[in-house]
């Protein structure tokens, strides 16, 4: 069976450029004893992928992607062919898959997808995957909001922020968003229930979150870093709590500020770092409030998709240009192909 698949040429320098990936046709092998040949459904596109390519700041720093290798990522497919006790053809599946039609992997890395009934299977790879466990962990045990509480989220629009800022709601908390363009702030205020949002790239941020967060903040869920981090740092209360989870605006430099700042004695301020993996033994428990929170309609979630393979490279790109509202996936077709 033939596949296009993205192979990286070369480790981006900065940001990365199209020119970093090549779409090249291969030859897909013939499953070997305990594995299985998956038709690629919807590849999930993350911001800490970066630092697999190469370069750049080391921010997860496992699963590298070397040069000329076939670039991997987080993604739900359906099985062709299985030989591997837990699969038959036809089930949905989630995983490490490449960015590529078709594509043989082990089946002892693979996971059934199991969304409720009505709701896609990319659900998997967004507010009832990755995405919403980081929000939820995140928010919940490392942030540790409480009732009365004004949380701020920074790329508030984004597959985490948005989800991030609907679970403060839920505890009883403000939530303040900070985004990257007009109909992101709309989308969060009007769409999601956050109390306030601030433009980053037209408003003053240290001004707007004054006036949108008068009796400070208590709990900041970063997903940025960079020049908003600094900006939120003036206005913690204090005992406030700092969840870092992401620092997208120095993913692509060489040589980031290490930090933090000098503001966390003076306030009390606990700032943690988290993997959403420190969480693997309590995943069910978010899989099942998120799911919850989701048919009863509290939280609501959008997917940004992109259509066709040939729009992986770009789609991860567009990341760093905040071009998504909601999770980045891209579906992939089967050129009349279809399993
Ligand atoms: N700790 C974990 O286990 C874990 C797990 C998943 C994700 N993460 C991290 O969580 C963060 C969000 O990830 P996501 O998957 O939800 O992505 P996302 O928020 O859907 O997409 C990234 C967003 O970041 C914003 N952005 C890009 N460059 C920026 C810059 N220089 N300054 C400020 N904002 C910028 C853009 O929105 P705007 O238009 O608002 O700029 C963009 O849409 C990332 O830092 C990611 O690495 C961590």
């Amino acid at each position: 069976m033939q596949t296009r698949k993205h192979v990286l040429r070369r480790s981006p320098e900065g940001v990365p450029s199209e020119d970093d990936f090549e779409l090249v046709e291969a030859t897909v092998a013939d499953p070997a004893d305990r594995e299985v040949l998956v038709a690629v459904r919807y590849v999930s596109l993350d911001p800490g992928q970066r630092s697999r390519l190469g370069t750049g700041s080391d921010y997860a720093g496992s699963l590298n992607v070397a040069v000329d290798e076939v670039v991997t990522g987080y993604a739900v497919g359906e099985v062709v062919e299985s030989n591997h006790p837990d699969f038959a053809a036809g089930d949905s599946v989630k995983g490490e898959l490449e960015w590529a039609e078709y594509c043989v992997v082990s089946g002892d890395e693979l996971s059934p997808v199991d969304v409720p009934a009505g709701v896609s299977e990319s659900a998997a790879l967004s507010v009832l995957g990755g995405t919403g466990r980081t929000a939820y962990f995140g928010l919940l045990d490392v942030g540790e909001p409480r009732p009365g509480e004004t949380v701020v989220v920074s790329a508030a629009a984004g597959a985490v922020g948005s989800v991030v800022g609907q679970i403060a709601r839920l505890a009883g908390c403000r939530a303040v968003g900070i985004t990257g363009s007009d109909e992101k702030v709309a989308y969060v205020t009007e769409q999601l229930g956050f109390e306030a949002a601030i433009n980053y790239r037209t408003d003053d941020v240290e001004q707007a979150l004054g006036e949108r967060c008068p009796d400070g903040v208590d709990v900041y869920f970063d997903n940025v870093g960079g020049e908003i981090y600094d900006a939120v740092l003036g206005h913690l209360n204090q005992r406030a709590r700092i969840a870092v989870c992401g620092k997208i605006s120095l993913y692509n430099e060489d040589d980031p500020d290490p930090g933090p700042r000098f503001m966390h004695q003076r306030k009390r301020v606990r700032e943690e770092g988290f993997i959403v993996h420190d969480f693997a033994n309590r995943f069910e428990e978010a899989d099942e409030r998120l799911g919850e929170w989701l048919s009863e309609g509290s939280i609501s979630f959008r997917e940004h998709v992109s259509d066709g393979i040939e729009h992986l490279p770009s789609a991860f790109i567009g990341l760093f240009d905040g071009d998504n509202i909601g999770k980045q996936l891209v579906e992939i077709h089967h050129g009349g192909n279809e399993p």
